[in-house]
């Protein structure tokens, strides 16, 4: 038997920004093989009968290797009709989705891809930041703020200096050394910046700050969260809306 299997984005938290082909997809799954930080929510859209992987990391422990993942992936596409790989945010923004399409690929296993919304663009939303906005920011780029110690592609530092908005992910630990290296380049100072931690969830926190205190004296961030720098973080003042929303979260169930 060769089963589908479904590379699925499952949003960045809050789990009413799942979209309406991943429910379609969780709903009609035979085996969900599901990361850390996906809300529990989205689980019970499942059958009952549906076999639940955890494939994330646990407490004190590395996350599960990636050749590992893929195997199963390959596994349970021999054993059922319909296999869901869920992913925190979009699978294709650093998460890995595409060497697990490559695998798949490979095996002549088929596959979809049902993209997720980004916690690099809707975690900035739901603070009321824009990653873009007529006459501030033109332009955006998405970096990784960890870069892997054997690389095969490293960040191009110098290229950031002309992108109006930086959003990093995975980029508290190396908060400090990202923001000395950003001044070395030649950006501003001064210019505002903004931790956002689990952002869209009941716990989203918003910490701003400027690219010269985090060179500094860089505030506690507890991950997961956004590093957003840029003019646009000044939008807030006026556009933030979810942090003084009195309406639960779930208003739309
Ligand atoms: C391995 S990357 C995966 C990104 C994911 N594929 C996406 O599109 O959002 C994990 C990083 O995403 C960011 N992240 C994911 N969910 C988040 C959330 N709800 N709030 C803030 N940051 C989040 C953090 O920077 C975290 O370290």
């Amino acid at each position: 038997m060769i089963g589908k299997v479904y590379i699925v984005g499952a949003g960045p938290g809050d789990p009413d920004l799942l979209t309406i082909k991943a429910v379609k997809a969780i709903k009609k799954a035979d085996v969900i093989l599901y990361d850390r930080l996906i809300n529990s929510e989205i689980l019970s859209y499942a059958k009952k009968n549906c076999e639940m992987i955890y494939v994330g990391k646990a407490d004190g422990k590395h996350t599960m290797e990636q050749d590992k993942i893929n195997a199963l992936l390959y596994f349970y596409s021999k054993k059922y009709p319909n296999v869901v790989r869920l992913k925190g945010g979009d699978p294709f923004v650093f998460g890995r989705g595409g060497e697990e399409a490559i695998y798949l690929a490979e095996r002549d296993v088929p596959f979809e891809i049902i993209p997720g919304i980004t916690s690099s663009i809707s975690a900035p939303a739901y603070s009321g930041i824009p990653v873009t906005h007529r006459g501030v920011a033109a332009s955006f780029a998405v970096i990784t703020g960890h870069e892997a110690p054997n690389k095969k592609k490293s960040v191009d530092w110098e290229s950031l200096k002309g992108i109006d908005t930086l959003v990093f992910l995975m980029g508290v630990t190396n908060r400090q050394e990202i923001a000395k290296k950003l001044i070395e380049i030649g950006r501003n100072p001064d210019e505002p910046v903004a931790f956002i931690e689990k952002g869209t969830t009941n716990e989203h926190k918003v910490i701003e700050s400027t690219l010269k205190e985090v060179s500094q004296n860089p505030p506690e961030v507890t991950p997961p969260a956004v590093f957003i720098i840029g003019e646009v973080v000044k939008l807030r003042n006026k556009i933030k809306w979810f942090e003084k929303d009195e309406i639960p979260i779930n208003y739309l169930v």
